[in-house]
């Protein structure tokens, strides 16, 4: 049988109306979350990918720093656009469930970073040369540098950082769809630490909180990028 709606059900409603009125009111002072460590599950996402969390090792392979502009068509400087990078560790191997090279993956090197360009839009990467894989047996790819750049205002631009000189970049067909005369656009020297202009040297430390510079091994490439703004 149906049970009957009584008066008291009625009252015991609307004291739980006025007391959720309360907890309401609670609400406006409530106590902030108390943090906790972030624990090793949190990505990694600085501009340093030769340091991971919480490891003391250096990754395999050649040191190289990435720098550069991030600017309108105009040339005007974007401040705190945010690059974003991910590439191969020193044998070509992805972080990343699609590769099945997991096992061998270099557990001292970040494989991510993430840099918010400055008020000049320059934005700095420290990271190592990454390695060239195999796509399908007759297609190789050459050692690249995936790139994203995001900042409100202007479009996304996805692009890939090549390196000047390398016999596999001709060959391969990514690289070869952007129009011959924009190809020098993503393709960047890389220069010797050593030989480049001591103030920029110790810019680029200072980046990274190496007082002495940067190694003199290690090398430097300019990479600056244009974006387009939303129309
Ligand atoms: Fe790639």
């Amino acid at each position: 049988m149906k049970k009957k709606y009584t008066r008291r059900d009625a009252l015991v409603g609307s004291f739980l109306v006025v007391g959720s009125a309360a907890a309401n009111e609670v609400e406006t002072s409530k106590s902030i979350t108390p943090t906790q460590i972030e624990g090793p599950f949190y990505p990694d996402m600085d501009n340093n990918l030769t340091k991971v969390m919480g490891s003391k090792k250096k990754p395999i392979g050649k040191t190289i720093y990435v720098h550069g502009k991030v600017s309108d068509k105009q040339g005007k400087p974007v401040e705190r656009a945010v690059v974003e990078i991910w590439q191969t560790d020193n044998k070509g191997i992805y972080n990343h469930a699609g590769d099945p090279r997991q096992a061998d993956r270099d557990i001292n090197f970040q494989f991510f970073g993430r840099s918010v360009t400055d008020k000049n839009g320059r934005y700095f990467f420290k990271t190592i040369k990454p390695a060239a894989y195999g796509v399908r047996d007759d297609w190789q790819r050459p050692p690249h540098i995936h790139f994203k750049v995001y900042r409100r205002g202007f479009e996304d631009l996805t692009t890939q950082l090549y390196f000047s000189g390398d016999p596999l970049n001709i060959k391969d067909g990514i690289y070869n769809n952007i129009p011959e005369k924009n190809r020098k656009n993503v393709t960047v020297d890389f220069n010797l630490a050593i030989g480049l202009d001591s103030k920029l040297v110790k810019y680029i430390g200072d980046q990274f909180g190496q007082k002495k510079g940067i190694e003199n091994s290690s090398t430097v490439g300019l990479f600056d990028i244009v974006i387009n703004t939303v129309v």
